[in-house]
């Protein structure tokens, strides 16, 4: 093949492959909510978000003694989305909204803070009590100008109510929490165009998903070693990998050698492209909308939870 050819052949692949890896960053542990320790690939000091996500914490996996088990008791927020995704442990939540809900291993939460919700998320039952062991996400996830101000909205969704699908060769199994995966469909909606899967690839397998080329994606590394994207990088354990925007496939390998599964979150959306004004619980499109954020919490509009 002529140089010309190989350079075209090149292009053709890339316009409708698989996407490189444009970096990859390992995790800060920090402490949240009442002290327990988090697992954050961002925001951190250089990275402060991934238009649209703004946020991803780790939590655990951990063993908790009894009486150990610590939450976030009451807070706010506003302008974005919390999604929480629970796989050990037992949570509890309450809101300034007069709701409540309980996330048990593999359940989802999607709450859409809109205007404001003041919130606690707690340990729950026998797990507050007894302890054990404790694993779970939360996930940030900006809105647009336009639903900034909406009204809070909840979808929680059990485990068993979340689609999951498995390859023709066995080998990769997928949690479809938003987006389509493996011909299975989310049943969660989301604001703007949004994906989040939890592939477990066996070893020798490979997930390859498709993602539209203008998202921003990243996967984060749950458990074990993969290899990632077109060049097939090498990230592990508690690392983020952020794929670049040149290509409609995202592809994940377990290797054949591995000696375990390769657990892994592939999150994905269509990016904002708006101006970013944040304060701790506050994500807005300006300082003047963040002070209004801030002074109605302090007054009281956002509620008070009555437990
Ligand atoms: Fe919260």
């Amino acid at each position: 093949m002529s140089m010309v050819g190989e350079a075209l052949s090149d292009l053709e692949t890339r316009a409708g492959g698989r996407r490189t890896v444009s970096g990859v960053v390992g995790s800060v542990e920090t402490l949240e909510g009442e002290g327990f320790l988090v697992r954050r690939p961002f925001p951190q000091a250089s990275f402060s978000e991934f238009d649209p996500f703004l946020l991803l914490d780790e939590m655990g996996p951990m063993e908790l003694a009894p009486g150990e088990a610590k939450g976030a008791p009451d807070h706010p927020h506003r302008g974005f989305e919390t999604v929480t995704y629970l796989l050990a442990g037992d949570m509890e939540h309450k809101d300034s909204r007069g709701h409540a809900g309980r996330l048990r291993p593999g359940d989802v939460q999607w709450m859409t803070a809109g205007a404001g919700v003041i919130h606690s998320e707690i340990p729950a039952g026998e797990f507050a009590r007894t302890g054990g062991r404790m694993h779970g996400f939360q996930l940030w996830v900006n809105l647009p100008q336009r639903d900034k101000m909406m009204n809070p909205r909840y979808q929680e969704i059990p485990n068993a109510q979340i689609p999951k699908a498995t390859s023709a060769d066995g080998l990769v199994t997928v949690s479809v929490i938003a987006g389509e995966a493996i011909g299975k469909k989310a049943v969660i909606e989301t604001r703007t165009p949004i994906i989040y899967l939890h592939y477990r690839i066996k070893p020798g397998g490979t997930a390859r998903q498709e993602v539209p080329s203008t998202y921003n994606a990243f996967a984060y590394v749950v458990d074990g070693v993969g290899l990632f994207g077109a060049e097939g990088e090498r990230v592990e354990d508690g690392q983020m990998v952020m794929f670049a925007q040149d290509g409609d496939e995202v592809r994940i390998e377990n290797p054949a050698d591995a000696k375990a599964t390769l657990d892994v979150l592939l999150i994905a959306g269509m990016p904002l492209s708006e101006p970013v004004a944040r304060y701790g619980p506050f994500v807005m499109n300006t300082h003047t909308e963040i002070r209004q954020a801030i002074e109605d919490y302090r007054l009281g509009r956002m509620g008070t939870i009555n437990s």
